[in-house]
């Protein structure tokens, strides 16, 4: 894999389409795509959770969503230039971004499954890998109706890996399994009382498609069952930092498409409360700890952390010494709110022992 980011050369060699690059570009609130220790991974043992184990990789196996990613005659005429030029805008960022993360998934799980040794986690990933590839495809399909389409191969080839250890994979990804899953029902929820506000068919198939994520993230929290070790000690440090990571820049990002959530009618505030809810709710089944959500620490830190990062964009727009200072100092500043937010005391949880869910929301 290729760790340095080629962007300006290979686009120069390449001519890449303007989506490719929005994919490409790694920042900090951008999905990214990873890589990990295949050789550590492949010594998860999963006796300790046999039957759950067995339960889960024959639901993955049944292929529940085998048809699901189809256009049937439900996919509705749509014309991307009968929106206002900030929505067009805001919405292909949308579709870019859930599919630069669902391919993210389907590149590490299908590498996970290539170079790992250890059977179970191999077929494990192998099905989990076939979901993501088919939820980055069918997003996809809905770009290259406007010629827009992410140029994948290109895409695998060049854009920058973070490496992480096994455990850190398993808190991030099942984070964003779950956020995943909340995110598509509460939006198909919504839509179904507001059918009028639904302006692109893709929101349709968001009800079946969540469920594979629901089950990606039940794998995930199976993975970490396999040892009480990744959930307890100085690892519950690990989790709540990477609560408040998925959490915050979630959204952060949704504060920056006002014109999608007001197409969708949608209250990004009611919104986010509601993920975030599900998702904290969700997650109890195997993280030792929650995020207190309700505490005005929380409300009021993630208020100032996009504060900071609105004051940020400013400042990178601008040029010269005045933004150099700026961007210094608004960074600064929402460095020290995360750490503010990191320390907000968490509320604790008993983990059940059994800890299967179904997709009910
Ligand atoms: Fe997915
Ligand atoms: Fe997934």
């Amino acid at each position: 894999m290729n760790s340095v980011n080629t962007k300006v050369k290979s686009a120069e060699r390449n001519p890449v389409n303007k989506t490719t690059e929005m994919a490409q570009d790694t920042t900090l609130l951008n999905p990214r795509f990873y890589t990990t220790d295949f050789d550590e991974l492949d010594k998860v043992n999963v006796e300790p959770i046999r039957e759950a184990w067995d339960n889960i990789m024959n639901e993955l196996r049944s292929d529940p969503n085998k048809t699901h990613f189809k256009k049937t005659k439900e996919w509705d005429k749509f014309d991307f230039d009968d929106l206002e030029p900030e929505l067009r805008k805001e919405f292909i960022d949308f579709l870019v971004s859930s599919l630069t993360a669902e391919f993210s998934g389907c590149v590490l799980y299908k590498e996970m499954k290539r170079r790992g040794k250890n059977k179970e986690i191999c077929e494990l990933f192998g099905h989990m890998s076939r979901d993501e590839a088919r939820h980055a495809g069918f997003i996809n399909d809905s770009l290259r109706e406007i010629g827009m389409d992410v140029n994948l191969g290109f895409l695998t080839r060049t854009k920058k890996y973070t490496f992480f250890k096994p455990k850190f994979i398993f808190y991030a990804t099942y984070l964003s399994e779950k956020i995943g899953y909340a995110r598509y029902i509460t939006i198909y929820r919504h839509l179904e009382k507001h059918p009028h506000s639904r302006f692109h068919p893709i929101f349709k198939w968001f009800e079946k498609w969540c469920n594979d994520e629901f089950r990606h993230g039940e794998a995930f929290a199976l993975l970490m069952k396999t040892d009480p070790k990744l959930t307890s000690g100085l690892n519950v440090w690990w989790i709540r930092f990477f609560l408040v990571a998925v959490f915050a820049t979630m959204v952060i990002r949704d504060q920056t498409r006002p014109a999608f959530h007001k197409a969708l009618n949608v209250d990004i505030e009611w919104y986010d409360r509601e993920v975030l809810r599900i998702t904290s709710e969700i997650s109890k089944q195997v993280f030792p700890i929650e995020i207190d959500l309700e505490s005005p620490r929380w409300k009021n830190g993630l208020k100032r952390l996009l504060k900071a990062f609105e004051k940020l964009d400013e400042a990178k727009r601008q040029r010269g010494i005045q933004s150099k200072i700026k961007r210094v100092y608004f960074g600064a500043v929402a460095g020290l709110t995360f750490v503010s937010l990191y320390l907000i005391p968490v509320k604790k949880n008993s983990v059940p022992k059994n800890s299967c869910l179904q997709p009910t929301y």
